[in-house]
């Protein structure tokens, strides 16, 4: 997810951190209904004057439909829902109604709450600035026209107009603290992988070679007392040595395998250099907090095919694409990953020798007998049907090519750290 995208949503593991749990929620919706108090001068007016039942009964409906909309909406902030905009739109229509019919009571004060929803709830912040404006507008529109007292238009004037904007900077320092969340994982993570590296390559350099000079100098010393006269002693030494021997090719063979266990690719480094690619030839990565937050949650195997995935569609955007933008997500559904890498370059022409169906003929799924003819695309196929995946090719993705690597993942408990991996090996 580029910060773009952050400034308009949050980051995926942080962006339901208001209120989760149903306490917290009831919670909420106390905190916001408190506010709601500042209504009682409205509805202490509409009784305070000779008005018809009728009449006073509209002005309380206008009121109550008004507070229970906004203190269900406005505990849903920062992320919002897909009634966020309904609900602005029928808190404005409230508003509007109760001060063309009621102006002068006071349910011009409606704009007060209007204006602090708007500033909490709209998601991007230049249209929230729009809605406040607007929220004012429609005050000062309503307070003139309805002839509002000139100190009851000031004492409620100043809340329309910071209420808004301190609720647009309350939005943004939620974001930022979300951000920095996810950059502070991220991080971790990287040390963690960095680590981990640092261990492989440790391991290899330490022990690597002695155990291969202790291999190759106990076949050495083997084969030297072959040449000896047969005796039962010569024959108990030699057998001693050949189990030296064939002990220390184990070892090294265990080593070698533990630390191509630990040079996995993961996601979260990938997609570092992924980044560190795509701006040394000019193109603008856009890609999805996913790729960080999910890496290590699911099987190891998965995610390094997918790694292997996202590093050569990468190079491949890089080489062939001629693009501006790259885009990189990740998703989670249904017990599979998808990794899907996509840029707005010239996508794919035959002469490339991407074979593929022609324009307007849907995705190519691979391996479909050979159309991909590249061995990077081939390697990829390869490599995700070793665990159960699947590479759908859409070279004429309009503008560009996009590609999407699926693979059956069960989430797992996050990487044992380091310090527990040496030890369980000590
Ligand atoms: N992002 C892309 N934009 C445009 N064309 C692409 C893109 N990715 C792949 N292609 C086309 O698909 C072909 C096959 O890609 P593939 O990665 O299999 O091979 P390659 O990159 O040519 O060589 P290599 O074997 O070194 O990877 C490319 O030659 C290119 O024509
Ligand atoms: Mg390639």
């Amino acid at each position: 997810m580029d910060s773009a995208d952050i400034a308009g949503k949050l980051p995926h593991g942080v962006r339901s951190a208001g209120y989760q749990t149903k306490g917290a929620r009831i919670a909420g919706a106390l905190f916001t209904g408190v506010w709601l108090l500042y209504l009682v001068g409205a509805v202490a007016y509409l009784f305070s004057h000779h008005y018809s039942p009728l009449y006073i009964a509209g002005g309380l409906a206008i009121i109550v439909a008004f507070s229970v909309i906004y203190v269900v909406l406005v505990p849903n902030w920062p992320t919002g829902g897909r009634y966020t905009l309904p609900g602005l739109a029928a808190l404005a229509l409230l508003a509007v109604t109760g001060c063309v019919f009621y102006g002068a009571t006071g349910l011009v004060a409606l704009w007060i709450f209007m204006s602090s929803a708007c500033g909490l709830l709209v998601p991007d912040r230049r249209r929230a600035v729009q809605a406040v404006v607007g929220c004012i507008a429609g005050y000062v529109i309503f307070s003139v026209t309805t002839h509002v007292h000139g100190t009851d238009f000031l004492s409620n004037l100043l809340p329309v107009l910071f209420i808004g904007f301190a609720m647009i900077g309350l939005r943004r320092q939620f974001q930022l603290t979300a951000e920095l969340a996810g950059a502070r994982e991220e991080v971790a993570q990287l040390a963690a992988s960095e680590e981990r590296l640092r261990l492989a390559r440790d391991m290899h350099d330490l022990t690597g070679q002695s155990l291969s000079v202790i291999t190759l100098k106990s076949e050495l010393a083997a084969r030297l007392l072959g040449r000896l006269p047969e005796s039962a002693e010569r024959d108990r030494v030699r057998d001693e040595i050949d189990q030296v021997a064939s002990v220390s090719r184990q070892t090294l063979r265990d080593i070698r395998e533990a630390i191509s266990g630990y040079r996995r690719p993961t996601l979260a480094v990938e997609i570092i250099t992924a980044r560190a690619a795509l701006a040394s030839a000019g193109i603008a990565a856009r890609d999805d907090a996913n790729l960080t937050l999910l890496s290590g949650t699911f099987d190891p195997d998965t995610e390094a095919a997918l790694a292997w995935c996202l590093r050569e569609a990468v190079t491949n955007v890089v080489r062939h694409s001629g693009a501006k933008n790259c885009y990189i997500s990740l998703a989670h559904q249904s017990g599979s990953m998808s990794l899907t890498v996509r840029d707005d370059g010239k996508g794919h022409s035959p002469s490339d020798g991407c074979g593929t169906e022609p324009p307007g003929t849907g995705p190519l799924a691979h391996p479909p007998g050979g159309r991909v003819t590249g061995t990077g695309l081939h390697g990829m196929g390869e490599r995700l049907s070793a665990v159960g995946g699947s590479l759908e090719l859409r070279p004429d993705t309009r503008p560009g090519f996009s590609l999407v690597a699926t693979a059956p993942a069960t989430p797992q408990t996050p990487a044992t750290p380091v310090s527990d991996v040496t030890s369980s090996r000590a």
